[in-house]
């Protein structure tokens, strides 16, 4: 829509165009939080929710048929138990340095990549001496799980701006005394070659738009090429035509319908009872007061409507608009001392040729700083997760809070330092979102 000066000079002067921004809608309802309607909502859901066959492209190395697999708790597009495996060594000036694993008796090598994929199509009767499963090597001696997380709300996080994040990384270090400076890291947008944002997607910030990690997430869970990620990671004993992903009847490819699914989940909601008690409310202050806010921001607000995002391959809609949502986390890196040594590197996703392309565009150190920092968890439906941190090994919320130490030591040490009900108010409040 196009509008004249006039309109501009009432809207400037009334704030009607920049309005104060709305709460976003939270729920678990899997209703459509008004960016497609219930129809294409639900229709972008089936395909989240499709189990992928080797007809349709699955493998030939993978770890799941389906999205939900592994995004399903307490509805499609949660989170999950499952946990995958990366793999590494350091090199000799001490940087993390992907492996080089052989399969299929060393017919083939897969490289440039620190995931290592859990299941196969093959052997199987087609190609029954195929044996292409990947396997650690030995000398890959830096190891780590992670845990898989949730994609409700994320279409909110997507339309947070680069400079919003850039802001709250500043303001961070600035107000601690530089003791807690959140790291902002700028990666590719796959859907507008040459252009990167502000990686705020995956543990390691690995990503910044929806339909870019869509398509990550297709080739690397599910061995599912499209036009984003058109390279299989081997060929042997692959039969399907490529790119695996194709238009379906509406002209949309697996990997829009994804991002667009994703896009127009509701937030997580609070469990609105114990959120009511006075006890989660004194947690709630305490909450500030212990320094978990600083890196769990408790509220951030989205790009206006209209503003263009993602290289400009995509426009914030009025649902996604200027709205108002409560994440817990600054989507920023930070070495909290659980760092698993492993860095999400370009090379992973774009093969060596794009990383040459990147390297004058972003700091290659700063990747390397990112080895031992990790995502400041979301703490939106916390309550509903079993396997807390990374790699999913803390399994009460107490002990993950104990795992918590250099930039966020001080901030561990006043929680364990509080009164034993205080300590119970902050765990009643973090129960209740
Ligand atoms: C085998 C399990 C598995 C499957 C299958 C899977 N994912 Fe994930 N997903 C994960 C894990 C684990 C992470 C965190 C990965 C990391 O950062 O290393 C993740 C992270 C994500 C994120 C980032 C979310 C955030 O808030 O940071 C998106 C988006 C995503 N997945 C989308 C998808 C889509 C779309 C599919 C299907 C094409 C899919 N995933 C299939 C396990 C899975
Ligand atoms: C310096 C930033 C920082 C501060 C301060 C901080 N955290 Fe964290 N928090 C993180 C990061 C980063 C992670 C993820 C670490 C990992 O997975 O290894 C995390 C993870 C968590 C988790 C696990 C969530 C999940 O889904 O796995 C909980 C719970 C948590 N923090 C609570 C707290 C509480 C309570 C406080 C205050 C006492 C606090 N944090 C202070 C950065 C911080």
């Amino acid at each position: 829509m196009r509008h004249t000066p006039v309109f501009w000079l009432i809207c400037l002067a009334s704030t009607a165009c920049a309005g104060p921004p709305v709460e976003a809608p939270t729920g678990f309802d899997g209703a459509s939080n008004g960016l497609v309607d219930h129809a294409a909502h639900a229709k972008d859901r089936e395909d989240f929710d499709e189990i992928e066959t080797i007809e349709d492209g699955l493998g030939p190395l993978y770890n799941a048929q389906s999205c939900r697999e592994c995004h399903q708790d307490p509805i499609s597009g949660g989170a999950s138990q499952i946990t995958e495996l990366r793999v590494g060594h350091r090199g000799k000036y001490g940087q993390f340095e992907n492996p080089e694993i052989p399969i299929a008796r060393g017919e083939a090598i897969i490289r440039n990549r620190s995931l290592v994929n859990d299941r196969a199509i093959c052997p199987n009767g087609q190609f029954p001496a195929t044996e292409i499963h990947q396997r650690a090597p030995q000398s890959e001696n830096v190891r780590a799980l992670r845990v898989s997380i949730t994609l409700l709300g994320d279409g909110f996080v997507e339309a947070v701006t680069d400079q919003a994040l850039i802001d709250l990384a500043r303001q961070q270090c600035r107000a601690s005394g530089n003791k807690i400076c959140g790291q902002v890291i700028r990666v590719p947008i796959l859907e507008a070659p040459g252009e990167t944002g502000v990686g705020r997607f995956g543990w390691k910030n690995q990503h910044a738009s929806l339909l870019s990690f869509s398509a990550d997430a297709y080739l690397n869970e599910m061995g599912i090429t499209s036009a984003l990620m058109p390279d299989e990671v081997t060929r042997l004993c692959d039969t399907a035509a490529q790119p695996n992903d194709k238009p379906d009847d509406e002209g949309l490819l697996g990997i829009d319908r994804f991002a667009r699914f994703i896009r127009a989940t509701k937030a997580p909601a609070r469990d609105v009872v114990l959120a009511a008690t006075p006890e989660a409310g004194i947690g709630a202050k305490l909450f500030n007061t212990t320094g978990c806010a600083t890196c769990h921001v408790p509220t951030l607000v989205t790009a206006p409507t209209g503003t263009r995002i993602n290289g400009g391959k995509f426009t914030v809609p009025a649902a996604l608009g200027r709205k108002t949502f409560h994440p817990y986390s600054d989507f920023l890196l930070h070495d909290v001392g659980t760092g698993d040594g492993i860095v999400v590197a370009m090379e992973e996703h774009y093969g060596r040729d794009m990383y040459k392309i990147q390297w004058k565009d972003i700091s290659y150190p700063g990747f390397v700083t990112t080895a031992n920092k990790i995502r400041t968890a979301p703490l939106w439906g916390l309550r509903l997760r079993t396997r807390l941190m990374h790699d999913g090994v803390s399994v009460t919320i107490a002990d993950a809070i104990a795992r918590h130490g250099k930039e966020a030591e001080q901030s561990a040490r006043k929680f364990a330092a509080l009164p034993p009900t205080d300590r119970e108010a902050l765990l009643a409040f973090l129960n209740s979102l």
